[in-house]
């Protein structure tokens, strides 16, 4: 077993334009507020459809490759997790492996589990290296998607769309994974899905809450049992707040707020035995609300200007905390919650790299959405009904791939 294993660096990918969620709001004759507070979005990302899934997925791990000058030869393993993929057979990552030009020795395959499949990616290259099966070699994990609920639908300010691709190894500068720690919670529920031949998912909104917030609870009480097993945490009045900082899948950014406010309910009513009352209640709302703004906030600049790209949403967390907050965290462990709706999810951890302040830089976060251009909802509209196998006509900016067609089935991609 290898003594460390986790996160050496990340880098992101957006479509090139955004629209702002105020102007939606206004368009749909509904309170702006609703959005930006109620929701907690300022902007979404929004895809043509040449900006697909796979071309995102490849431009991510290009910037990856860039930003750590990384040999090819030295990657055992390519592993995307994705639930927009672009073929019912074909793995994404064979696309991105025949784009980026990758050697055949690499084992390479897709995760599908709706948002989680970002962190199955991300445990399969973990656990390979940590089993030693990597034998010295590195691995990526990409998290690549479009989220898309469709026109005057009540998911449609939750959209969003980019991938993230992180470099696994026996380097984490950025986040040294706690391997084999880790609370897992799952049912069958049909809280989000896609039915086959669908591009909108099909939700039932507010039932997609609740299973969230009952899996962040088994999941949560799961990982506080084998922390405190192995000393990582010790028991206190709320344990959770040995934890720097909290990193959730983000949905919407509110969904971070209520998911943190169950896992101190979990602290709290495990501790007491029984549920808060109403004077408990007022006691803790103010406690909560002061302990998300430490513990959560600094994770949701990227999320409100991007929206929810499901696999990579909690790693597009993870890169918005390390941005603000790297030099303040360095050694300090944080929590990650996953969840993937159908549903499956898992809350783990780790410790901040202590060279995580130069490696966070090296992705270059505030030049990604610096270089989007925004539109209106016109533009939005018309980009939305177009037909999914339509090439962009403008060639990709340097170093990024798009979707150029397809002939007798097969889909090529063009580099800029
Ligand atoms: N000003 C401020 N806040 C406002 C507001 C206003 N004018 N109007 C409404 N709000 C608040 C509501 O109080 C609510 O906040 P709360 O949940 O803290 O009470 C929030 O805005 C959303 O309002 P709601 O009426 O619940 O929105 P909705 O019925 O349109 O649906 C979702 C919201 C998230 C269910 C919907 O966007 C959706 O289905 N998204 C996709 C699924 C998803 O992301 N699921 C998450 C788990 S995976």
């Amino acid at each position: 077993m290898k003594q460390q294993v986790g996160i050496e660096a990340i880098a992101v990918a957006l479509p090139r334009r955004y629209i702002d969620l105020g102007d939606l709001a206004r368009a749909r004759g509904v309170d702006p507020a609703k959005y930006t507070q109620g929701l907690g979005g300022l902007e979404m990302s929004v895809a043509e459809p040449g900006e697909d899934t796979a071309a995102l997925a490849a431009s991510a791990v290009a910037k990856l490759l860039a930003n750590r000058a990384l040999d090819p030869s030295r990657i055992g393993m390519l592993v995307v997790g994705t639930e927009t993929g672009v073929d019912h057979s074909k793995a994404v990552a064979s696309y991105v492996q025949g784009m980026l030009r990758f050697p055949q020795s690499m084992r390479t395959f897709d995760c599908q589990h709706a948002c989680y499949g970002g962190t199955a990616a991300l445990n399969s290259v973990a656990e390979w290296i940590a089993s030693g099966a990597g034998a010295g070699r590195v691995g990526i994990a990409v998290c690549s998607d479009i989220a898309r609920y469709g026109l005057n639908t009540s998911g449609e300010p939750t959209q969003g769309a980019g991938a993230v691709a992180m470099l696994v190894s026996e380097s984490p500068e950025l986040l040294a994974l706690d391997v084999g720690v880790s609370g897992t919670c799952s049912m069958d529920v049909h809280d989000f899905w896609r039915p086959l031949g669908r591009r909108e998912a099909v939700v039932d909104g507010h039932y997609s809450i609740q299973c969230y917030l009952e899996a962040v609870s088994g999941s949560y009480r799961g990982w506080r049992a084998r922390a405190l097993g192995r000393d990582l945490i010790r028991s206190a009045e709320v344990p959770s707040e040995q934890l720097a900082r909290i990193a959730y899948h983000v949905p919407f950014c509110k969904m971070a707020k209520k998911a943190h406010a169950q896992v101190r309910r979990c602290d709290i009513e495990d501790r007491t035995g029984k549920a808060l009352d109403a004077s408990a209640e007022a006691e803790e709302t103010p406690r909560a609300a002061a302990s998300f703004e430490t513990q959560v906030a600094p994770s949701l600049g990227l999320s409100a200007r991007v929206g929810n790209i499901y696999t990579g949403s909690l790693y597009l967390s993870l890169a918005s905390l390390l941005h603000k907050e790297a030099a303040l965290l360095t050694g300090k462990r944080i929590g990650l919650f996953s969840y993937g709706s159908g549903c499956v999810s898992e809350f783990f951890s780790g410790v901040v790299g202590p060279r995580a302040p130069t490696a966070i830089n090296s992705a270059g976060l505030d030049r990604v959405l610096a270089d989007r251009e925004r539109i209106g909802v016109e533009e939005y509209t018309r980009i939305l009904e177009l037909p999914a196998d339509r090439p962009l006509g403008t060639p990709p900016p340097p170093g990024a791939f798009r979707y150029a067609g397809t002939v007798d089935y097969r889909r090529s991609y063009a580099r800029g």
